[in-house]
């Protein structure tokens, strides 16, 4: 919106969190609590976006990259009027201003459009909800014959009636810039916190004969803030429930949906199945047919159609092809890629490798640095050794190679097409192709040889 700013509130101490971290810093599905806010806040193409943050100084703008952002030193900490009287330097002369909270992430893009609509001078848009237990909250206050918004009293200056008022404030609201730059120096603090309350612009409006208008978010947990741990795990909660209840909307088969996490972004094809207790996080993206197996952890995954990642599979920053077989209990670490009918399987892991189609790792071992051709079948324990105590080194493994169980690839190394390595070699030099290449003792029995017996 061309005339749209947007403040963020953060500058919040967070006492309750219990933590060192400053509270917008926290992690909801993965991003911080302050990201999500910036996210919405982006949706809406606002001019400019000024985040006022304080407690924990620097760490905040500096682990939040965002170019939009003019970020507004709060310090000390004297009231949401007070922070805002800091950021009213870098709003525009003209326009509205939109007021968020850092530490609310949930909050709706289509909640806040509704809000905006229609502020102009002569008006202020208050976001409220009807709780059935308000506690905490500023109060809303109406006219008892015109049922109009006259002011905002904040719980602790309540008198007893004001108390029973079920309709709170959210805090979040829109305001015309030119009334901001009116009232907020006009802001007193005494109150029962002693603090400069942005809130009593409210009054301030009605005084000044401004329509007051109260709208209310789509779902009530849109405007829960955190203020500690237990909110911070009812949020999570809340945002995995709904991205579970989109992808079951989109025919994605999720065998409980209170059972999934996405902490990123999730795009997926047709018939995709996804069992229990599975995390996603960064960007994954899985093809048509795909099934995730139990107690799958996928970050930064790319699996194309008709993949199946089997119970406890652990994959990270990998590219899969079409109708591979992962696990159980695989790890497949960094810089992986593999080509189309891949076998990996249980206690493997694979990490920098690239395998290509059809070829199999199926029990106990590691690939590292590896370049594997086509038909491979790598056996049980096989170990590429490609760490010298200083270099990565590589090792390669030409098509229609047959290595025998329990054999170490000193890398670098590269084992030519048709190998054959007999079971237990230690492989120190390439080998030839087409020929069975081993190194093995040769095998003895002890005739009269006695078991000791216990003394
Ligand atoms: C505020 C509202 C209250 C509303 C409630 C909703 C005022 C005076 N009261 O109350 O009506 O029901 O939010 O949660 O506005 N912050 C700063 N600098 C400060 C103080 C606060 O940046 O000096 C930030 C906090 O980080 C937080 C937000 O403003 O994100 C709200 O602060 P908080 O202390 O939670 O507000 P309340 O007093 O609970
Ligand atoms: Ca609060």
């Amino acid at each position: 919106m061309e005339n749209l700013n947007i403040i963020i509130l953060a500058a919040g101490l967070g006492k309750r969190m219990y933590s060192t971290t400053p509270k917008v810093l926290h992690l909801l599905a993965g991003k911080p609590l302050l990201e999500h806010v910036l996210s919405t806040a982006h949706v809406l193409s606002p001019q400019k976006i000024c985040v006022v943050y304080g407690h924990g100084n620097e760490t905040v703008p500096n682990l939040i990259r965002d170019k939009q952002v003019i970020w507004v030193k709060q310090e000390p900490q004297l009231g949401t009027g007070h922070a805002l009287l800091q950021a009213l330097p870098h709003l525009d002369k003209k326009g509205i201003t939109l007021v968020l909270y850092g530490d609310v992430p949930l909050i709706k893009a289509e909640t806040l459009r509704k809000l905006i609509s229609g502020v102009s001078e002569d008006s202020l848009a208050l976001l409220t909800v009807e709780l059935d237990d308000p506690l905490g909250y500023g109060r809303i206050i109406r006219d008892i014959t015109t049922k109009k918004i006259i002011e905002i009293v904040e719980e602790k200056d309540t008198n007893k009636d004001q108390l029973e008022i079920c309709e709170i404030n959210t805090g979040i609201m829109a305001v015309s810039n030119i009334n901001l730059h009116e009232w907020l120096p006009k802001l007193e603090n005494n109150n029962a916190q002693k603090e400069y309350y942005l809130t009593d612009i409210v009054a301030m409006a009605a005084k000044s004969g401004k329509r007051i208008e109260a709208t209310h978010p789509l779902f009530t947990w849109e405007i829960f803030g955190v203020n500690s741990k237990i909110q911070l795990a009812m949020l999570e909660r809340t945002y995995q429930k709904n991205s579970a209840k989109k992808l079951l909307e989109q025919g994605v088969t999720i065998s409980d949906p209170s059972r999934i996490d996405i902490r990123g972004q999730l795009d997926f094809g047709k018939d995709v199945e996804i069992d229990i207790n599975c995390i996603f996080e960064g960007i994954v993206k899985i093809g048509d047919g795909v099934k995730i197996g139990a107690n799958s952890i996928l970050k930064n995954v790319k699996i194309e159609a008709g993949t199946i990642i089997l119970p406890f599979s652990f994959i990270e920053d990998a590219d899969i092809g079409k109708n591979c077989r992962i696990g159980p209990f695989s790890r497949i670490r960094p810089g992986t890629i593999l080509a189309d009918e891949v076998h990996i399987g249980n206690f493997v892991e694979i990490k920098n490798s690239n395998i290509n189609t059809g070829s199999k790792v199926n029990h106990l071992s590691y690939m590292g640095e590896a370049k594997i051709g086509k038909k491979v079948n790598v056996g049980a324990g096989t170990i590429t050794c490609n760490y010298d105590g200083v270099n990565k080194l590589q090792t390669i493994i030409e098509d229609n190679v047959f290595i025998g169980s329990d054999t170490q690839l000193i890398a670098p190394v590269k084992i030519t097409t048709g190998t054959t390595i007999g079971a237990g070699s230690t492989i120190t030099m390439n080998t030839p192709p087409e020929q069975l290449t081993l190194s093995r003792s040769r095998q003895r029995s002890v005739s009269g040889w006695k078991r000791p017996t216990k003394k």
